[in-house]
């Protein structure tokens, strides 16, 4: 299964694809987490001990730059990047981890040339044909590429039941309907119950394909650097929950 979360900023995207990663983990499956996400932190989540000396690719300037072969405003739609993974993967307890991180607009060279290449790498990676992965995005919607989200099976948006956060969703939702996907679903995030289920449904016309509640044990594992499905019984139990409901919906299709 190919999962990319999205949502606002701070919605809990990352604490979502770390319970999911870790779910799949103890179902035996072959992980692929790709971090996608500016300020990446998804390897600490995931408890990776390396966590805070791992760079992402979108900072290799002279790489980025060696592989679009940026010359002036010319460079490579298609960068060769087929060696990446394996140069940069992280591997542990049966995870893998790939930082891809992301090029922030106004910085110093050409962000068009080095999306160039960090595209081409997650389109790369979203093809592998034998591994579950989860994609963790970055905030907003600005950068969902057709190619990147019509190679996912499942496009999660994550919401909390606040308007702004639904604003988003709304926005994702539009997007999603104007490249013709129909595998989106909506995830509750911090709910207190079904007050904030209801709110979120009469907004944005779905049901949640997952509810996941407010847990006070989350900031002890940020704190700890433990990953938080190890804590949180309550949030494991909602990330197994959404997977089930997932591959019905897959069975279904
Ligand atoms: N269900 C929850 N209960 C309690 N705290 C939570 C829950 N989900 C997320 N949080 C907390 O909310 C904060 C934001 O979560 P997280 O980093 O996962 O969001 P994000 O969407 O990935 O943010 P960003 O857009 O900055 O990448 C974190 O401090 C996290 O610990
Ligand atoms: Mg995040």
């Amino acid at each position: 299964m190919k999962i990319a979360v999205s949502g606002k900023g701070g919605v809990g995207k990352s604490t979502i694809t770390a319970l999911i990663i870790q779910v799949l983990k103890e179902k035996g499956r072959k992980v692929l987490a790709i971090d996608a996400d500016p300020s990446p932190h998804l390897a600490r989540l995931l408890g990776f001990p390396e966590a805070d000396e791992i760079r992402p690719i979108a900072e290799m300037t002279e790489l980025l730059q060696e592989r679009s072969q940026r010359n002036g405003p010319f460079y490579k739609l298609n960068p060769g990047v087929d060696d990446l993974p394996e140069k940069f993967m992280r591997r542990r307890d049966g995870i893998n981890l790939m930082v891809v991180g992301s090029i922030q607009q106004g910085g110093a060279g050409c962000a068009c040339a080095d999306n160039a290449v960090l595209r081409s790498l997650l389109n790369a990676l979203l093809l592998s044909p034998d591994e579950d992965i989860v994609l963790d995005m970055e905030a907003g919607v600005e950068h969902l590429g057709r190619g990147t989200i019509a190679s996912v099976d499942h496009l999660l948006v994550v919401v909390q039941p606040y308007r702004g956060s639904l604003e988003t969703a709304r926005k994702i939702q539009r997007l999603a309907g104007d490249l013709g996907l129909s595998h989106l679903d909506l995830v509750a995030n911090q709910v207190h119950g079904q007050e904030d289920i209801d709110y979120i449904v009469e907004n944005l016309g779905m049901e949640p394909v997952g509810i996941f509640p407010v847990s006070p044990k989350v900031k002890k594992a940020e704190r700890k650097g433990i990953p938080v499905g190890d804590v949180s019984g309550d949030l494991r139990e909602a990330a197994r929950n959404m997977l089930t409901a997932l591959g019905k919906k897959d069975e279904q299709d």
